[in-house]
């Protein structure tokens, strides 16, 4: 609007303007080179001065240079070439340069009537730029697993820059391949389903033709609250206590005998998510007490539970490097220890029971359930 306005204004001021004998040339530079305006003069003009204006109708060269921006000046040079051609030739072009050129003669020095003899079109290539990578989710703070993502690229640059996507260390482009879960589209990336078996990087890629193009790795990980399980196993003399626990981010994870940390503890990372928490406990020590697996992030805090009480030590040396056996085996879960799993969380329902395995084992193990197999 401003520029219309200035243009508007420096017509209704300056001159009449006659618009007769010029034609449109476009011209595309590369952001960062030279552009050059030639303006062959008709032969009615070929004893005239050129002069040339700006997108803004600013001139740019006069007789006397007076009318150009100082820091400008040294961008801009005019060749007068051949009696009847001029140039303008503008260095070092960028982005504000682009828009219409005019190359003009007066035709009266008394009436200041001019004449455009050129109009030039200058389109400012420039190579991709990508400004973010944005998440449109539904909980923007938290991303949750089963939830559906858009990843938006928003990318500039002229022309107007293509949008790929790609799995880093992946051969195919995502906008190329018909995945059910994860769709390309225009800028955007859906993804159906994220879990944490989703893919976790995710790079856009611009490119519009003008080298070079720019890329941009967005990492979406899926929160998961804590899930763990606990194993028991006895070893020689020892018993291994083994809570596995899945969740993203883990905050904090800790063994507790009767609700104090134990601290020496193993900690044994599998992956991103998961995390096995050991605890070996020797017989030649006193072990017995309540053991509590907890585990925490910012979703939930979970716990699991076993108890270690003397009933171990009645057959230890029958059951010396056996696996306890899992607790879908047991027939009667009245002998159980039941221990059930505190739930603090209230997001999610009561997922985890722990059933405590010693007791029943050692009955059996007298019963002779286990000889039954
Ligand atoms: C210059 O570009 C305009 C718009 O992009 C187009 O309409 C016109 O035909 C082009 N002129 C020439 C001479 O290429
Ligand atoms: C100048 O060129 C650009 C891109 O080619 C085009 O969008 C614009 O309409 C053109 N302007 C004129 C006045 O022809
Ligand atoms: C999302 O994927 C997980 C496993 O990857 C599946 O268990 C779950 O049902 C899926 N959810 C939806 C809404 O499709
Ligand atoms: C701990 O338990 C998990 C299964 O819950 C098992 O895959 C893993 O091998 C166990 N680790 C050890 C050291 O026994
Ligand atoms: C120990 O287990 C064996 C079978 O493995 C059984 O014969 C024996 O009676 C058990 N001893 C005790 C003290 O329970």
């Amino acid at each position: 609007m401003v520029s219309v306005v200035i243009i508007i204004l420096n017509l209704l001021l300056s001159s009449s303007v006659i618009l007769s004998d010029d034609y449109l040339e476009n011209l595309s530079v590369n952001t960062g080179e030279t552009a050059t305006f030639i303006c062959d003069l008709p032969e009615k003009y070929s004893n005239k001065q050129a002069d040339f204006y700006g997108p803004t109708g600013r001139l740019l060269i006069t007789k006397t240079d007076e009318d150009i921006a100082s820091g400008d000046r040294t961008r801009f040079i005019l060749e007068h070439t051949y009696a009847w051609t001029w140039s303008l030739i503008l260095s070092d072009v960028s982005d504000d340069d682009a828009g219409e050129y005019t190359c003009r003669v007066s035709s009266s020095s008394v009436d200041q009537t001019l004449t455009i003899i050129k109009r030039f079109n200058l389109t400012v290539l420039t190579p991709p730029k990508i400004i973010d990578i944005t998440i449109e989710s539904n909980n923007n703070e938290i991303l949750r697993e089963n939830e559906q993502i858009i990843l938006k690229c928003s990318a500039r640059g002229i022309p107007q820059p293509k949008i790929i996507w790609h799995i880093p260390g992946k051969k195919f482009l995502l906008n190329k391949r018909n995945d059910r879960n994860i769709i390309a589209f225009d800028n955007k990336l859906l993804i159906k389903n994220l879990s944490r078996t989703t893919p976790s990087d995710y790079q856009c890629i611009a490119d519009n033709g003008i080298p070079p193009r720019d890329t941009r790795t967005k990492r979406l990980l899926s929160s998961i609250s804590p899930e763990m399980t606990i194993q028991s196993s006895i070893k020689s003399s020892r018993i291994l206590l083994n809570c596995t626990i899945i969740a993203r981010p883990l905050d904090s994870a800790k063994w507790k005998r009767n609700r104090f940390e134990i601290n020496n503890i193993k900690r044994k990372q599998i992956n991103d998510y998961t995390v096995e928490l050991l605890l070996l406990l020797d017989f030649n020590t006193n072990i017995f007490g309540m053991y509590e697996c907890e585990a925490e992030n910012q979703l939930k805090v979970s716990k699991a539970f076993i108890n270690i009480d003397d009933t171990i030590l009645l057959n230890r040396t029958t059951t010396t490097s056996a696996m306890l056996p899992k607790y879908h085996r047991i027939s009667s879960p009245s002998y159980a220890q039941i221990e059930l799993l505190l739930n603090h969380g209230s997001i999610c329902k009561c997922q985890f029971y722990f059933i405590l395995l010693i007791n029943i084992i050692l009955i059996n193990y007298s019963n002779g359930f286990y000889n039954k197999r």
